[in-house]
């Protein structure tokens, strides 16, 4: 699904028009919930071609991680961060995040855009990711409102006739927060979209790693 030929042209489309509406949105959202991000580390979560890791070591970000189920795109982001001189200061690791994690070490700020999404087993993948946050995590997923969940539908059933693996989960919002939440993460900004919810917590006890 998220190949060689996918990945360039998607780093064609950020080098021309930069991080879409949600993902802007995110990063302001990150960004004034951690009080500044110059000098903090991130972990970035199926980053694609690392929209977020760009504009978060633009904004003087110290360190980061990115991990990625897939080579391409992180091939795709460390090319890009090769190209605007920050790649040094990166980490990168393939492979599923919930059997990866324990080889990434915790971070001020974890993003997953439109991740959630894309992996059957939500509470392991945020919960692999929650414990990482040291202080902010923010995600980008479906709103799951009636109309998309048919929408997805659909598109899974192309999927299962086709015979690709590659299916969509829309997971409850709800239950979203809930696991955030089991991990001491609390909401500090919502926003929805037609389509997705941009949503920012924040710890609010002590970290657990
Ligand atoms: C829909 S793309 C989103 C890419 C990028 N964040 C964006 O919004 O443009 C989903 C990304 O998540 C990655 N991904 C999905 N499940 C993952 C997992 N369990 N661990 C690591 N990466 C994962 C995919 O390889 C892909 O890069």
């Amino acid at each position: 699904m998220f190949g060689d030929r996918m990945a360039r042209r998607q780093l064609r489309h950020y080098r021309r028009k930069g991080p879409g509406r949600a993902t802007r949105r995110l990063i302001d959202a990150v960004a004034g919930a951690s009080a500044g991000v110059a000098g903090a580390t991130f972990i970035d979560i199926g980053g694609g071609v690392g929209a977020i890791q760009h504009e978060l070591m633009a904004r003087g970000t110290a360190r980061g991680t990115s991990a990625d189920a897939s080579p391409a795109y992180l091939a795709a982001a460390r090319a890009e961060a090769e190209a605007r001189g920050y790649a040094d200061r990166m980490t990168y690791v393939e492979g599923d995040f919930v059997r990866e994690a324990n080889k990434v070490e915790a971070a001020d700020i974890v993003t997953l855009d439109r991740v959630v999404c894309c992996y059957p087993d939500m509470p392991a993948l945020l919960g692999a990711a929650a414990v990482r946050a040291r202080r902010t995590l923010g995600l980008i997923f479906p709103r799951g409102t009636r109309f998309m969940r048919s929408g997805v539908a659909v598109v899974n059933f192309f999927q299962r006739l086709r015979r690709h693996p590659f299916r969509v989960y829309v997971h409850d919002p709800d239950q979203v927060e809930a696991v955030l939440a089991r991990h001491g993460l609390s909401r500090s900004y919502l926003r929805d979209g037609m389509v997705w919810r941009v949503l920012v917590v924040v710890r609010d006890g002590p970290s657990l790693s």
